[in-house]
């Protein structure tokens, strides 16, 4: 006999919980989703009229929120009452790295994913499907069930019980929307087959039945940690090449488009940039790293280990080469900064290589001015650790003495006044049609267009008179 579902709750209201069940409350009208969290500002946010002012920008999300927020899609912060009323229980909640204690520097802390548990033991009625939608380390689901089933307000209750399966989430910031519209597969991991069909049948309502994996619950979870080590991976792979490339006289977009023909190696995922960012690459690739250690597997753990290593290392070569062309010195200069999202189309800024990068040029004593059409100047100002320079302070003298440099926000993208250098990392698509020949006019001269991620007119800024460093491109570089 089916499980009857009607009620869904996911804890967890972020980047991977808002998204994910506006998009199942999109397509399983009869459902009921639940989003709550504990975070009473977020909720708010994701029940403001006002769907600019969403917590999260997404292309296409504001408008599926609009069809089914307060139908069939209820954001709030009453926990107890939505654990209490719902028959499956996505946790999608954050699982940072751990900053102390045992596996510090690597590990996921579980603190989070372990009060949900909590929760659900203490308030759910009858049997309950527990769903890992965060991406969690290997065997986590044996934790969450330990708590579930050992949880004193439980042994009380007879009635209640619980299954756990593992549902890792795939979705990329920025396509989300169009990810979980069209996932590659949905993949559900665990040990009751009516639990697995349970949850399923949600998905059917829109993915193709071939699409939807069935696992055991820890191939589950290690093929969520291994899709990300496989992803970044590549990522690292092409931005070592590109170095290869600036010296060599060879470009890495070339180099590229040549190897992404073999269809065993693909054409994704294979665009050199500032180097990756986003909360899970490298909290993903350290779990592995870590989990490895653990079983003495010590040649597979530095393997992965270097994937993050070449990531910090390629950051940290961005931030010399701008140094280095604008002739070893940037004490006062003025450099724009295009982009501080971690990627285009999203306002998250979690592990963006701009963070790492532009905190090495305001040591280096740089005057940044950052711009960025989704992030907002106090999130910058939490990244950096840099307070922005204050209106009342922007006298140059004051600039250059000083040894450490400063930053300022623009909303405007028009700039570039007495500028030494423009440094994009974003790919933004308004950066692909800024006005070269205006924007030269107006910097010093001579001056510098870095471009880490291949977006430019490469041309339009050459014939501007500016001189133009490509990431990866060992042609134009070596003139
Ligand atoms: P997030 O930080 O945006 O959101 C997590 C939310 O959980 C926060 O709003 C927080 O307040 C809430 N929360 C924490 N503890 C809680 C509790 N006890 N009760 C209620 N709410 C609580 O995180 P995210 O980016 O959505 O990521 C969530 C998980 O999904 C992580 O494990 C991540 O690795 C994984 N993931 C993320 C992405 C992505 O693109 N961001 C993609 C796939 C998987
Ligand atoms: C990534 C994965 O793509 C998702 O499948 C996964 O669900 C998610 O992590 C997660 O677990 O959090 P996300 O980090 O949102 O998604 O974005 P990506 O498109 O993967 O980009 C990650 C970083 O790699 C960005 O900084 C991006 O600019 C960089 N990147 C990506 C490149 O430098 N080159 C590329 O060719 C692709």
């Amino acid at each position: 006999m089916n499980i009857p579902i009607k009620n869904i709750c996911c804890i967890g209201a972020g980047y991977v919980g808002g998204p994910t069940m506006t998009m199942m409350a999109s397509k399983c009208p009869d459902l009921i989703f639940h989003v709550v969290d504990i975070n009473k500002k977020r909720i708010e946010s994701w029940n403001n009229k006002d769907l600019s002012k969403l917590p999260i920008f997404e292309p296409g999300l504001e408008e599926l929120i609009a069809k089914t927020r307060n139908k069939n899609l209820f954001f709030s912060t009453n926990i107890k009452e939505a654990i209490e009323s719902s028959e499956i229980i996505f946790i999608s909640v954050n699982t940072p790295t751990k900053n102390k204690g045992l596996g510090a520097g690597k590990l996921s802390d579980l603190k989070y994913v372990e009060a949900c548990a909590r929760e659900v033991a203490r308030y759910s009625k009858g049997y309950t499907i527990v769903v890992e939608k965060s991406t969690l380390p290997v065997r986590t689901a044996e934790v969450i069930k330990n708590i579930l089933n050992s949880s004193e307000s439980n042994s009380k209750r007879e009635e209640i019980s619980f299954d756990v399966l593992s549902n890792p989430e795939f979705l990329a910031e920025g396509t989300a929307i169009k990810d979980l519209d069209s996932p590659d597969r949905v993949l559900i991991g665990g040990d009751n087959k009516k639990a697995m069909i349970a949850l399923s049948d949600i998905y059917k309502a829109w993915v193709p039945e071939e699409k939807i994996l069935f696992t055991n619950i820890w191939s589950s979870e290690l093929a969520k940690l291994t899709s990300n080590a496989f992803l970044a991976q590549r990522i690292s792979s092409i931005n070592s090449i590109s170095a290869i490339c600036e010296v060599t006289g060879a470009d890495v977009r070339e180099v590229s488009r040549a190897i992404g023909k073999d269809t065993r190696i693909g054409s994704k995922f294979l665009d050199s940039g500032p180097g990756f960012g986003g909360s899970c690459f490298k909290k993903d690739i350290l779990n592995l790293v870590y989990l490895a250690e653990y079983f003495d597997l010590h040649d597979v753990a530095s393997f992965w280990e270097g994937v993050v290593n070449i990531n910090n290392w390629h950051q940290r070569r961005i931030a010399e080469i701008v140094i280095r062309k604008l002739f070893g010195t940037i004490t006062g200069k003025k450099i724009i900064v295009l982009g501080f999202a971690f990627k285009a189309n999203t306002n998250d800024t979690r592990e963006s290589a701009a963070i790492r990068i532009c905190q090495d040029l305001i040591e280096e004593g740089a005057d940044l001015i950052i711009h960025d059409p989704k992030v907002s100047p106090d999130q910058i100002e939490k990244d950096l650790k840099i307070k922005q320079i204050s209106e009342t302070n922007t006298n140059p003298d004051s600039l250059l003495k000083s040894q450490i440099g400063q930053w300022k926000f623009s909303k405007n993208i028009d700039i570039f006044d007495d500028a030494h250098a423009i440094l994009v990392l974003t790919e933004w698509e308004e950066y692909k049609h800024i006005e070269w020949q205006k924007a030269s006019k107006k910097m010093v001269k001579p001056s510098w267009v870095f471009d880490s991620r291949s977006i430019v007119n490469a041309e339009e800024v050459i014939k501007s008179g500016l001189k133009l460093w490509r990431l990866g491109d060992g042609s134009k570089t070596k003139k």
